[in-house]
């Protein structure tokens, strides 16, 4: 019994750092599709992740369910350019089909354009609300403008190419 434990230790050490030691080759030899597509859609999910996490405050603000901070707001909303501008190197042509975990849609790849026209505008919006934020001090209806223009192209661009 202990002898066994300890020979499944060794086999399990073995397909640890043999399937370790093959990424790192695999890494440096074989062209690095399938790797950067998956990698990108996982660093894609973690911006948007990161983006719903700090635009929520600023959302509730927009719909008065939490009183306006404009520090709040102002931290908030450079964090969302910042991200914004990540997500726009995680659509690569690899990270398009075939690949599990992405809610995606294919229309990203096939619709490049309006996606790209899309995401522009966000960044856009997103770099006025940032502006607006850091001279508003009470959610004026220059703060409510600009944060409604980021709330639409997170709605309008899920509707047109992301999957439920
Ligand atoms: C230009 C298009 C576009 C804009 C603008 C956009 N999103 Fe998304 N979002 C997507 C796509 C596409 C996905 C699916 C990514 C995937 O699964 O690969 C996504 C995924 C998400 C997710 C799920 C992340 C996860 O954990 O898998 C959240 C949350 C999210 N977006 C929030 C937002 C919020 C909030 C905004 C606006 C402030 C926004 N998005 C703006 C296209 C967009």
């Amino acid at each position: 019994m202990q002898k066994q434990k300890t020979f499944s230790a060794v086999i399990v050490a073995i397909f640890f750092f043999g399937s370790a030691f093959s990424f790192t080759v695999k890494a440096q030899s074989a062209p690095p599709s399938a790797p950067a597509g998956r990698q990108a859609i996982e660093v894609r999910k973690a911006a948007f992740a990161l983006i719903g996490n700090s635009f929520k405050p600023i959302g509730d603000t927009l719909q008065g369910k939490i009183p306006y901070n404009q520090a709040e707001v102002q931290k908030r909303a450079a964090r969302v350019v910042l991200l914004a501008d990540w997500v726009g190197e995680a659509f690569p042509d690899a990270s398009n089909t075939g690949l599990p975990d992405t809610k995606a849609k294919p229309e990203v790849w096939s619709d490049r354009t309006t996606f790209d026209k899309r995401l522009s505008e966000f960044r856009e919006h997103a770099a006025t609300l940032a502006k607006v934020s850091a001279t508003e001090t009470t959610a004026s209806d220059a703060f409510k403008t600009a944060a409604a223009a980021v709330a639409k192209d997170c709605k309008s661009c899920h509707d047109a190419f992301k999957l439920k």
